[in-house]
């Protein structure tokens, strides 16, 4: 049950994290916080126009009219470059259910910059402008589009020119990770004012993004930014609960309530899923619950050698039973 004493305004968004937010953890996340939507891992764009099977999965919400089982509409994610392809996919998407789309313009993966999409195009906002126009011009206006930009390629000179071009293309709203693609991830980096000198000079709404990791970040975040709207990324999964906790002053989870949730998610069957993949993720999610949960690290050594989903689940079967 979702707390009604809602006390913080302004929305939040769960980030797109191929790898590591797909459907199942977003309905895991979305059943413990209250979101306003979510954006799906991206899916790449490249030489035709993709399959239903390929959308239906990577957000299988779209069978649950774009949401996810508990309400929170999904948005999908594409990366590519090329306009036509950009909006063709855009308007199949928007077609099957999706909530909006959402266009990558910051993924720093060498194979993605290397064919030129993701965080490549912040090196030509004219052809963020193309793709944004054409996808505006195939989807009603009134469908949400939103774009997610870095600062900048190498650096931030043209980070204006690029959210301009994002606005005129007619996006309905803008995505800032606070941090250039050649920032990587590096906590130092991080430069929410900028994004609040980008927001004054855009009428759209500004979603702020990065290196949010507690209720004081989400607060930090929207003051230097001047922006209410929030997205979470790798917060969310050092503190599984901290959409709530920014919203509703809820305390963090406790190390009990997260070991369920692993437990939870090592018994979803998964159809397709690779050799491995449940020991793979619930290891992956460990190491980010490590900067907040101690117990995490003793886990992550208990399980260490672990690849089975069954041996994944014996083990945390027993984390549950240690209350
Ligand atoms: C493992 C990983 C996967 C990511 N995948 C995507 C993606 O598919 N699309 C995207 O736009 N951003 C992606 N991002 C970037 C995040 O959405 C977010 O912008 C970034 O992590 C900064 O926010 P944070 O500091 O709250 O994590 C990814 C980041 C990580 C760490």
């Amino acid at each position: 049950m979702l707390p009604n004493n809602r006390q913080s305004e302004g929305r939040i968004v769960l980030a797109p994290m191929e790898g590591v937010l797909d459907y199942h953890v977003r309905q895991i996340l979305t059943e413990i916080n209250l979101f306003d939507y979510c954006v799906t891992e991206f899916v790449r764009v490249t030489h035709h126009l993709l399959t239903n099977r390929t959308f239906y999965r990577l957000c299988p919400e779209l069978y649950h009219h774009g949401t996810t089982l508990t309400g929170t509409p999904v948005r999908v994610q594409l990366l590519g470059q090329d306009p036509i392809l950009m909006a063709e996919n855009g308007q199949k998407a928007i077609e099957l259910g999706s909530y909006g789309i959402d266009v990558n313009c910051g993924c720093p993966a060498k194979t993605v910059v290397g064919s030129q999409g993701g965080a490549y195009l912040l090196n030509s906002p004219e052809l963020i402008y193309q793709i944004v126009t054409k996808m505006r011009q195939a989807i009603h206006q009134a469908t949400p589009l939103s774009v997610k930009i870095r600062l900048g390629f190498d650096d931030k000179s043209r980070c204006m020119e690029i959210a301009q071009a994002v606005e005129q293309g007619g996006a309905s709203e803008i995505v800032i990770h606070g941090r250039t693609k050649a920032d990587g991830y590096r906590a130092d980096k991080i430069d929410w004012p900028t994004i609040g000198q980008l927001k004054a000079s855009l009428t759209i709404p500004v979603i702020a993004n990065g290196e949010i990791f507690s209720p004081q970040d989400a607060k930090n975040c929207r003051m230097q930014s001047c922006t209410p709207d929030i997205m979470l990324g790798r917060g969310i999964l050092t503190l599984p609960n901290l959409a709530n906790m920014i919203r509703f002053n809820q305390p963090a989870m406790s190390w009990q309530q997260v070991i369920q949730i692993l437990h939870r998610y090592a018994i979803t069957q998964i159809d397709e899923a690779k050799p491995f993949y449940h020991s793979a993720r619930i290891k992956q999610w460990l190491s980010y619950l490590k900067q907040h949960y101690p117990q995490a690290n003793d886990l992550l050594q208990g399980i260490r050698t672990l690849k089975e989903q069954q041996a994944m689940i014996d083990h945390l079967t027993c984390a549950l039973d240690q209350r």
